[in-house]
C-alpha cells in the first residue's frame, strides 16, 4: 500500500454495521454510505423488525429500489435478521440457505426499536444450536438492561452475565461483539481463547475519538448520544488501541444511525449518531491520531470479510488529506439530520 502522511490508498473499506431505515429516509443515508463502502450490513431494528427471511427479501428489494433510484450499482447491502424469544432453529436454517450473513441479538430494552428483543437468552438456544451449526454469525448488542444496572457498567456485566457462559454453551459459535465501547470488551475480544475464527468485536468512529465529556461539553449535546454510551477516556484508549493494532478480532463498523434533528433535540432524545456522511475520515482522524494509518486498511477492508468468509473487495479508495467541513445539517426525507461533527472540519476526504 503506497502510504505517504498526505494521502493513503486503501482496498475499499464495508460498513459491517449500519442503520439505513426503511422508507423515505432511507434514500438520503444509503447515498452517503454508497459513496465510501462497498457493502455494509444492515440493521434489522425497523418498526416492525425484520424477525423472517421473507421480511428481510422484501427489504432488500426497497434497498435496492432506492440504490437504483440513486444511480447506484456497485453497493450490496448485506442482510440480517432480528433475534426474538421465538425464532426457531427452522429459521435459521431457511436464513443460511438464502444468504442471509447474520443473526442480531437486541436485548429487550436496551436500545432503539428493542422492544421485540430477547428476554431472556436462553428462550433462544435452540436458534443458536442452528446458527452455531450451520456457521451463521451471531451479532449481539453487548448491555443488560436491568434498570439496576449503571449505564455505564452494562457492557461489562453483559460479558460477565451474558456473554461468557453463552460462549461456553457454544465455543463454535461466530460472535460478533458489536459496537464495543469498554476496555473491558476489546480485552475480553483479545484475550478470548478459541478454538477458530469465532469472536471479533466492530468499533464506531464515535467511540474511537469521543469519551463521555463529549456528551456534556458546556451543555447536554445530544447528537453524541449513542448506544452503548460513550465511556471515559481510559475507555477510549482501549478501543484505540484495539482497532489499531492489527488484530483481526476488529474491524470496522460504524452504529451510523440516522433520526431526525427533531428526535434527538427532545425531552427524551434518541439514540444514534449519524456519522455515515463522511464515516472514513473521521476513522482516518483515529488512527493518524496514534500514528497507525497504515493500520487502516486490514480494520477497514479486510478483517470483516475474513470473519465473514466473503471475499474481500478489489476496488481501491484514496483518502487525502484535506480538510472537509461537515454541515449543520443534512436532507433526510422531510426532515433534517445533524451530522457527528456538524459544523467542524475534518482532516480526511474521500477523493
Ligand atoms: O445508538 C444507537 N442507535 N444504538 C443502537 O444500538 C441502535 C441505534 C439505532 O437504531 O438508532
Ligand atoms: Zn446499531
Amino acid at each position: 500500500m503506497p502510504n505517504s502522511p498526505t494521502q493513503i490508498q486503501l482496498i475499499q473499506p464495508d460498513d459491517w454495521h449500519l442503520h439505513i431505515r426503511d422508507g423515505a429516509i432511507m434514500r438520503d443515508v444509503l447515498a452517503d454510505t454508497a459513496r465510501q463502502f462497498a457493502r455494509a450490513i444492515i440493521m434489522p431494528n425497523l418498526k416492525p423488525p425484520v424477525t423472517a427471511v421473507e421480511l428481510a427479501h422484501a427489504y432488500r428489494s426497497r434497498i435496492e429500489a432506492n440504490l437504483k433510484s440513486l444511480g447506484i450499482n456497485d453497493f450490496e447491502p448485506l442482510m440480517t435478521l432480528y433475534l426474538t424469544d421465538n425464532t426457531s432453529a427452522d429459521e435459521v436454517r431457511k436464513a443460511k440457505a438464502e444468504g442471509i450473513v447474520g443473526f442480531k441479538l437486541y436485548p429487550a430494552g436496551a436500545t432503539t426499536n428493542s422492544d421485540a428483543g430477547v428476554t431472556d437468552i436462553r428462550h433462544c438456544y435452540k436458534a443458536l444450536e442452528a446458527m452455531q451449526e450451520v456457521g451463521m454469525p451471531f451479532l449481539v448488542h453487548g448491555e443488560v438492561t436491568h434498570s439496576e444496572i449503571d449505564i455505564f457498567d452494562r457492557e461489562a456485566v453483559f460479558i460477565d452475565q451474558i456473554l461468557e457462559p453463552l460462549r461456553r454453551d457454544f465455543p463454535q459459535l461466530k460472535i460478533v461483539f458489536e459496537h464495543i465501547t469498554t476496555k473491558q470488551a476489546a480485552h475480553y475480544v483479545r484475550d478470548a481463547l478459541t478454538a477458530g475464527n469465532t469472536i471479533a468485536a466492530t468499533i464506531t468512529p464515535q467511540h474511537l475519538l469521543m469519551n463521555r465529556n463529549a456528551i456534556f461539553s458546556g451543555g447536554i449535546r445530544p447528537h453524541n448520544y449513542c448506544l452503548p454510551v460513550l465511556k471515559r477516556e481510559e475507555h477510549r484508549v482501549a478501543l484505540l488501541e484495539a482497532a489499531t493494532s492489527g488484530n483481526p478480532r476488529f474491524f470496522l463498523g460504524t452504529d451510523s444511525a440516522p433520526h431526525a434533528k427533531g428526535d434527538k433535540e427532545a425531552a427524551c432524545g434518541c439514540a444514534g449518531c449519524y456519522s455515515a456522511f463522511n464515516a472514513l475520515g473521521l476513522y482516518a482522524e483515529a488512527f493518524e491520531s496514534v500514528n497507525r494509518l497504515e493500520k487502516l486498511e486490514g480494520f477497514a477492508s479486510f478483517f470483516g470479510p475474513d470473519f465473514y468468509s466473503l471475499p474481500r473487495n478489489s476496488k481501491k479508495i484514496t483518502l487525502k488529506k484535506q480538510a472537509q467541513s461537515i454541515p449543520q445539517e443534512l436532507p433526510l426525507g422531510d426532515a433534517t439530520i445533524v451530522p457527528l461533527r456538524a459544523g467542524e472540519t475534518i482532516a480526511w476526504s474521500l477523493v
